[in-house]
């Protein structure tokens, strides 16, 4: 793959945050080592601490390790080469001179027509002011530069309506183009090859549909719980902050139709179609929990009803999907860390062989990323006899290759103007609009979550775990 090769500059809007620090800093040094940035470009962090380039140097340096390139030597060339092209400038989020000068000091690296990412990795309160700060500064401007693209993160808004706003006061500032909406999910390796599994295959696309597939199961659990982000986590839930995203998301993806071309408008017109055509989440068929303790935590009311766990039932009302359930679920403090799908296929009409069962591919996205399709398989010996087998592709056996993190990859799309992997704004509204009466109706009548145990499985769901068993 070539990089890029305009000179540009990388700005980081919240740069003393933990995103900055965990995964944007050492995602560009992946890509640096890669040889996937451009031969010009700077980092520049901007935030409201007062930080020297030095004392901001020595920040970047310990987040920084040689994924790429295990022989220490060279590894400290890299950091030092890396190291010398990144900046701090010191503002407020809301001041338009502030960032008048960050242009001026901008200018002075890399000259007046670099081109510009503008990474927001700052709370949602003083997001629109920051984003016409930067408007006001000229700094989203295209005339002068090839181009000027910004990325946002998540949370859009709390619910239809306060989506739909945002995306109407920063459709003012920005265009739609300029406009890089992130999920890190679609990032992700396994995420991506949905696509490639599905239309790439002939064994899967012919039968993936209501006429062979009995359930299809989206799970994410993590083991810790909301530690150290209770003050915005409390504020929003789980609900909003996994599932109305990523595995949205990635349901999205398992379920839309091909896309006529692979590129970012047709990819996001087919996702938007899945989304309009499910039917919001129904409390009828939610579960929501509370893990024990998350009232306990700063910054969490004692009454809080905020659910650190959900799951629920989708319908999707096209030909292809009526009548197959889709199994969403997401839980904090749960005793397994995994994300996975499972695809379940349904069984035989009229089987010869006692004891076959349908078959079934689970796709686990995370940890240790695999593909893995449960068959049926004759028992070696004397009787005949059917027992369920896994193929199973591990992706650390079959490729040699370290898997790049989610944000290299989405990092270099935005370098590269590849909107593909971004969400579109029909899309998000869509998506809103599935969970936005639940929400409500969980405000409204303060509907309690089932507490369960920090550590255990989550409150039971009556048919889950037999959408997500496979062949196991
Ligand atoms: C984030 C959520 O978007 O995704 C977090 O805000 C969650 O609550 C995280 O922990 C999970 O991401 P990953 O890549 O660790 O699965």
């Amino acid at each position: 793959m070539t990089p890029p090769t305009k000179p540009t500059n990388i700005v980081i809007v919240g740069a003393s945050g933990d995103l900055t620090r965990k995964k944007l800093l050492p995602a560009l040094f992946n890509l640096f080592c890669n040889g996937l940035l451009p031969e010009r470009f700077h980092v520049v962090g901007f935030a409201r601490s007062h930080m020297t380039d030095r004392e901001f140097r020595s920040v970047v340096a310990e987040t920084l390790t040689c994924r790429y390139e295990p022989e220490p030597s060279q590894c400290d060339i890299k950091v030092g080469q890396f190291l010398k092209r990144c900046h701090y400038h010191t503002g407020q989020y809301t001041n338009a001179d502030d960032f008048r000068a960050l242009g001026r000091r901008l200018e002075s690296l890399n000259g007046p027509y670099a081109s510009m990412l503008m990474y927001m990795a700052i709370p949602p309160s003083v997001f629109l002011e920051t984003a016409r700060s930067i408007r006001e500064a000229g700094l989203a401007d295209e005339e002068t530069r090839d181009w000027s693209r910004v990325v946002i993160e998540k949370p859009f808004g709390r619910d239809s309506r306060s989506s739909a706003e945002l995306t109407a006061a920063l459709g003012e500032i920005f265009t739609e183009q300029q406009t890089y909406r992130i999920d890190h999910y679609l990032g992700k390796e396994v995420i991506q090859n949905l696509l490639i599994l599905r239309f790439g295959n002939r064994i899967f696309e012919p039968i993936w549909n209501r006429d062979h597939i009995e359930s299809i199961s989206i799970a994410f659990s993590e083991k810790i719980g909301v530690e150290g982000r209770a003050g915005y986590f409390d504020r929003f839930g789980i609900i909003r902050d996994v599932l109305q995203n990523h595995l949205l998301q990635t349901m999205a993806l398992a379920a839309m139709e091909q896309p006529i071309r692979l590129d970012a408008k047709e990819i996001a017109e087919e996702k938007n179609k899945l989304l309009r055509a499910t039917q919001p989440m129904s409390l009828d068929e939610t579960v929501t929990g509370q893990y024990e303790g998350y009232r306990d935590d700063d910054g969490v009311p004692e009454d809080s009803i905020t659910e650190t766990f959900v799951a629920t039932r989708l319908h999707v009302n096209t030909p292809r999907w009526y009548g197959v359930p889709f199994y969403l679920s997401a839980g904090k403090a749960l005793d397994t860390q995994k994300t996975e799908l499972v695809i379940r296929f349904r069984e035989l009409p009229y089987s010869l062989f006692p004891g076959v069962v349908g078959n079934c591919l689970r796709i686990r996205v995370q940890p240790n990323e695999a593909i893995e399709l449960v068959v049926n398989n004759k028992v070696p010996g004397m009787a005949l006899e059917s027992a369920a087998v896994r193929l199973n592709m591990l992706y650390q056996e079959e490729f040699a290759a370290e898997l790049p993190e989610a944000y290299e990859r989405l990092l270099l799309d935005v370098l590269r103007g590849d909107r593909s992997l971004f969400i579109q704004r029909e899309e998000l509204a869509a998506a809103w609009g599935i969970v936005t009466p639940a929400l409500n109706q969980i405000e409204t009548e303060r509907i309690q979550p089932q507490i369960y145990p920090y550590g255990s499985a989550g409150p039971a769901v009556p048919g889950f775990q037999e959408g997500q068993h496979c062949g196991s």
